[in-house]
């Protein structure tokens, strides 16, 4: 099957699953409620781990939920057309929704409510070297040619949502707002019970221990792995090739190093400092990368 992309507002997006017309929908009209959240990232970055983390920290560690029901149903893709918009809009309060859209396609009726968003961002030597392999077993994204031409460009923005420098500096704005929360995929790994207790504060629920020992065990690698409706095998076969499914590929951090060579790690680095020179922000991949 072949990948077509389309342009919004000069944003490359896969024709199958979004359209222009829900764009505009979401971003003039959608009505974002006070007790919504949001999860947010650019592709690949560990949206699906959050999900799981938030679906039972929703439940109070009830991992039922999580057993029972799609993760896609549980917690909808806000910014799909099709069957899937349907899980958006048939949503009862309080909603769940994740989304990879950039910060100036996000509803503008955030602005005025209290919803909360939880932004997840990743190393992005990782995010471009896990996005490598899903292109290869999904048809949202075109099938890299080579490793090369996909990490340019990943590097230009011509991958699906853009640019991660544009999407991760348009959405780091909102830091200071109280309603915002700012996580890296690294965090989680370097300390999943101090993130889970983070994420259920932000979300104003006071989890005990044994509730904390049930979401870290229930959103670990492997239970997510082993469970058919945590691990994508469900998704649509349009849209993934169950066939090929290893959506829970790896699950670590610096699996980039298997990948590049010296020359391209020196060149992404270059490029990362040159556009990431103005926020000041030192991110937790980056006190790693100084460890090495
Ligand atoms: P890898 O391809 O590097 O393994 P997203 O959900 O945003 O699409 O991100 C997918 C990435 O998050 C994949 O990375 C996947 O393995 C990783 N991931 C998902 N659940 C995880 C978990 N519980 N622990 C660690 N990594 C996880």
């Amino acid at each position: 099957m072949d990948t077509d992309y389309f342009k919004h507002k000069g944003i490359n997006f896969a024709s199958l699953i979004y359209t222009q017309e829900r764009f505009e929908f979401l971003e003039n009209e959608f009505q974002v409620l006070d007790d919504d959240v949001y999860i947010v990232t650019y592709p690949k970055s560990g949206t699906n781990w959050v999900m799981e983390i938030m679906s039972l920290i929703h439940r109070n560690g009830d991992f039922t939920w999580c057993q029972e029901v799609p993760n896609f149903v549980r917690i909808p893709w806000l910014d799909v057309s099709g069957e899937g918009q349907k899980l958006v809009d048939e949503c009862k309060s309080p909603r769940l929704f994740s989304t990879h859209l950039p910060v100036q396609f996000f509803p503008k009726s955030l602005l005025s409510s209290k919803a909360k968003v939880i932004y997840t961002a990743r190393n992005p030597k990782d995010v471009l070297v896990s996005l490598y392999h899903f292109a290869h077993m999904t048809y949202v994204i075109k099938k890299p040619n080579s490793f090369e031409e996909f990490m340019e460009d990943f590097l230009q923005g011509r991958l699906p949502f853009g640019s991660w420098f544009d999407h991760i500096k348009g959405w780091i704005q909102m830091k200071d707002k109280c309603n915002f929360l700012f996580l890296t995929y690294e965090d989680l790994k370097k300390d999943i019970r101090g993130a889970v207790k983070t994420i259920s504060t932000f979300l104003g629920k006071e989890l005990n221990e044994q509730t904390i020992d049930l979401v870290v065990e229930h959103s670990s690698f492997s239970s997510m792995k082993a469970n058919k409706m945590s691990n994508n095998s469900l998704a649509p076969e349009t849209v993934m090739n169950p066939k090929k499914n290893n959506f829970l590929r790896k699950g670590i951090i610096g699996d980039w190093k298997n990948h590049f060579m010296e020359k391209q790690s020196e060149h992404m680095d270059t490029i990362y400092r040159e556009k990431m020179k103005d926020l000041n922000i030192k991110f937790t991949w980056d006190e790693i990368e100084d460890h090495l």
